[in-house]
């Protein structure tokens, strides 16, 4: 799906949800008070039945569109909308109180309301970290707007008083509604007939779920609503337990503190491969490429690679996290793997001096692999670094499917081993 389409598709639930948020509340307004022949009344009608005709062609293109593209997923599916939607977008659109002169029939407007539980749930997916605070603001929508029907229920009970304006006769209904519904209950406006007592019993049992609601989820949401952040935190009190359990030094403690905050801010805590494992091969390489665009544009000798060749690195590549003054690898040892810097600095030591600082975009450790020998020299972190690290395996097929980026990193090799 192109951009402008997801973004037209996006803004055109936005004025879906408006148009029917809008109805939700004045066709209750509409009916209690009588407004239905005022002319911004009749405006606004005309307006909503032309909004939801033209959603309902709009789902039509959309379902099209997305079996066109083969990326329907089964809400967008021309069946689904069919069987699940269409009788209902239709009823909404239809001004029905034209055809039979029921007033009541307005009322069908708001089954249109089902759809914005619908975009609740799908944005609600798509916020991700944001879900939590989500489903607090569409509780309190649906509260706000419960409360409002409550009280025009009340007020179609009690009937309009004349001694006050509509405007008083609403707010007054809106303090009863609030009072039962929280189970307050001052009791200064009191039901007056077997009607209003039964309307006041319902209210004061919703009331109570609501409360319920509430207590049991509210508390809950607000602690997740950062996700990303608890799982950071919950980390941290992990291993500050475990750290004074196993009374680790405080020199220790504050490294392993450094390393978790770095990790928390650069990457959320999430271990990149880990979750890109859980993905389907295709989107491996698709969030693999996008996630290392930037070292692959970085690194000089990337440049120019094909892109079957990018593909495969970006795939093969897992990061590494050191920190300043840690040694990634000693001289004499074996090596098994050489590294691209994304971010950071690191030295290269060697007869116990440095030999060199490299920096982001540059890469270390290919002597070793190139030349099947012990690592030359030390590695030392200068600062927090990122690393990408490519195995033995994987860098052995680089040399053999790729021979001029093999050969760039064979005279790398020769030129470093010469100078070294
Ligand atoms: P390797 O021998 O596997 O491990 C140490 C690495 O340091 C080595 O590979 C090179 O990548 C790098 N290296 C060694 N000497 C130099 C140098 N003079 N300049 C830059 N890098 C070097």
């Amino acid at each position: 799906m192109t951009l402008q389409r997801i973004y037209f598709h996006r803004a055109w639930d936005a004025v879906i949800t408006i148009c029917v948020t809008l109805s939700a509340i004045f066709i209750p307004l509409k009916l209690v008070f009588g407004f239905q022949d005022h002319s911004w009344a009749v405006n606004f009608s005309v307006v909503v039945t032309i909004v939801f005709a033209i959603d309902i062609a709009v789902h039509f293109f959309r379902a099209r569109a997305a079996r066109a593209d083969n990326t329907a997923i089964t809400t967008e599916r021309l069946g689904v909308y069919r069987k699940r939607w269409l009788t209902l977008d239709v009823l909404a659109a239809l001004p029905l109180h034209l055809i039979i002169d029921l007033p009541l029939l307005h009322l069908f407007r708001l089954l249109k309301l089902a759809r914005v539980a619908q975009f609740m749930r799908h944005w609600r997916r798509r916020a991700l970290q944001k879900g939590n605070l989500l489903r607090l603001i569409f509780f309190g929508y649906w509260l706000l707007l419960s409360t409002h029907w409550i009280a025009c229920g009340w007020l179609a009970l009690r009937g309009i008083s004349s001694a006050t304006d509509n405007f008083s006769n609403y707010f007054n209904a809106l303090y009863w509604t609030t009072q039962t519904l929280s189970t307050v209950g001052y009791g200064d406006l009191t039901p007056a007939n077997t009607a209003q007592r039964i309307y006041a019993m319902a209210v004061m049992i919703i009331g109570v779920g609501v409360y319920g609601y509430i207590i049991g989820n509210v508390a809950t949401i607000i602690a997740n609503i950062d996700p990303a952040k608890a799982h950071y935190l919950q980390n941290m009190e992990r291993l500050t337990a475990f750290m004074n359990y196993r009374s680790i030094p405080p020199e220790l403690q504050g490294r392993i503190r450094d390393y978790y905050t770095y990790l928390w801010e650069k990457r959320l805590s999430y271990d990149e491969s880990t979750i890109i494992s859980t993905l389907p091969p295709s989107l491996q390489t698709d969030v693999s490429l996008f996630l290392k665009r930037d070292i692959i544009e970085k690194v000089p000798l990337f440049r120019g690679a094909s892109d079957e060749f990018i593909r495969e690195i970006a795939l093969q590549m897992r990061p590494v996290v050191f920190m300043p003054g840690d040694f990634v690898y000693k001289a004499g040892e074996q090596g098994n793997d050489m590294y691209f810097i994304t971010r950071g600095m690191i030295e290269v030591i060697a007869n116990g001096a440095v030999q060199a600082t490299l920096k982001e975009g540059d890469f270390f450790g290919e002597i070793s692999l190139v030349l099947s020998q012990p690592r030359t020299a030390s590695i030392r972190a200068v600062s927090f670094c990122d690393l990408y690290r490519l195995d033995r395996e994987m860098f052995n097929r680089v040399l053999s499917h790729y021979p001029d980026i093999a050969a760039q990193i064979e005279s790398t090799a020769k030129a470093r081993q010469e100078r070294g």
